[in-house]
């Protein structure tokens, strides 16, 4: 969601069953990067207290228009123009017909009108209060005024009626927040990913592998999908869930991950990652039943594997390629000749000798190589240093 980092949400709650969502929506907007601050109607402050987004805000929650105190710490019209976006969230029936015809009676009302900052309302309310006509037309009007309107979803509802009126799970709601802002590094790029490990068959019930947990490159395809591309992630066999908005294929084994990355090239991308763990040897032959025990020594006999990511950059249609390496000694000197000898336009190496950065783990930390340059990547989360490569690539790929 790097669209919504650093980005300055005003937060209104109105009153309405759904305000119980509107304190995870805190916390996920925050984990979005966003910096949040917390407006109350009076009716909100009867279904959650002011105390609750207080905590999760980390800020004081602003209810009243006329409250000196509030007022000594950031003013209405400050906090107004501090926003970037105005998300009200739960919009309840009575608070889009006073938006919609310019009411300034409260704080929240007030706020709308003096802001610069686009607003966005996530309504929330019984179905035939939604099916209304006024309240149709209440939102005809702020549409017609350029105000985002989230949903409503529909579905069971608190009051037993099934319809449209839901609000949006906090989720759908932050992802359309971050539509609203355009600041897209990879927008109208398509972006294919390898992830995980392959799985080289034996026998019906054994295989050859290895440690990769996926998570890396998962993170890559959520964060690329995130800065505005399309993302297809040929993922090996693991046990993650798809990123949001992120078109996933299975594979196991490497020749299926070499062709199904060499079908994407083919249709055309302009961004290749390789982050898979391909099993650089297959057993010759796969014995159609269960290898049976009965000799001290069987032997195993292997075979290459198609390079995947030399394929690709080899390729008339070549995408901009970047490899990754997992080395255990001489790391940099390893990657330098992966850079080479595979044709790459950068690559991200990872010393694996330890067990608190690359396979399997939470953390990561890169050392990302270009032909004329390179760029140190400190110890963080695999969410942090995919946000921080993907920019990278964006910038190197131009
Ligand atoms: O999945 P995680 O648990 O999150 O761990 C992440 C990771 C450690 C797997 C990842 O950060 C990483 O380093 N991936 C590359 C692993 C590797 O062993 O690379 P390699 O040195 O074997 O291969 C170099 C490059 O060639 C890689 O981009 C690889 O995807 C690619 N390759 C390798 C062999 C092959 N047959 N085809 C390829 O495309």
């Amino acid at each position: 969601m790097q669209r919504l980092v650093n980005k300055r949400i005003l937060l209104g709650v109105t009153g309405g069953i759904a305000a119980y969502k509107s304190a995870d929506l805190v916390r996920r907007l925050q984990d979005a990067g966003a910096e949040v601050r917390v407006v109350m109607t009076q009716g909100a402050c009867e279904f959650i207290t002011p105390l609750t987004m207080q905590a999760l805000s980390g800020h004081p929650v602003h209810t009243d228009l006329l409250d000196p105190r509030a007022e000594a710490a950031m003013g209405h019209i400050e906090l107004a123009r501090w926003a970037d976006l105005v998300l009200i969230a739960p919009a309840s029936a009575n608070f889009l017909a006073r938006l919609a015809y310019g009411h300034g009676n409260d704080l929240l009302s007030t706020l709308c009108l003096a802001t610069g900052a686009p607003v966005a309302v996530a309504p929330a309310m019984n179905q035939q209060m939604w099916a209304d006509p006024a309240t149709q037309k209440n939102q005809l009007i702020l549409q017609e005024k350029g105000v985002h309107i989230f949903g409503p979803g529909s579905g069971g509802q608190a009051c037993g009626e099934v319809g449209p009126g839901r609000m949006q799970e906090p989720d759908e709601i932050i992802h359309q927040a971050a539509d609203v802002f355009d600041y897209d590094l990879l927008t109208g790029r398509h972006v294919v990913i390898t992830a995980g490990p392959t799985r080289e068959p034996i026998d019906p019930v054994r295989y050859l592998t290895n440690k990769s947990s996926g998570k890396m490159g998962f993170a890559l395809a959520a964060a690329a999908a995130e800065a505005g591309a399309r993302v297809t992630l040929i993922a090996g066999p693991v046990v993650l869930d798809t990123p949001n908005r992120v078109e996933r294929i299975n594979v196991v084994r490497a020749e299926d991950m070499y062709q199904a990355s060499l079908d994407a090239v083919e249709k055309g991308c302009d961004i290749f990652i390789a982050t898979a763990a391909v099993a650089d040897y297959r057993p010759t032959v796969t014995a159609d039943h269960k290898i049976k025990k009965s000799t001290e020594e069987i032997h195993l006999t292997l075979v290459k594997n198609p390079d995947i990511i030399a394929a690709v950059a080899d390729h008339a249609n070549r995408p901009f390629t970047v490899g990754f390496a997992a080395e255990t000694q001489d790391v940099i000197e390893y990657a330098q000749g992966k850079l080479k000898n595979k044709n790459l336009d950068m690559i991200a190496t990872n010393d694996v000798s330890g067990t608190d950065v690359g396979f399997n783990s939470d953390n990561n930390a890169l050392t990302v190589i270009w032909p004329n340059g390179h760029k140190v990547l400190p110890l963080a989360s695999k969410t942090q240093i995919a946000k921080q490569l993907i920019e990278l690539i964006a910038i190197r790929q131009g």
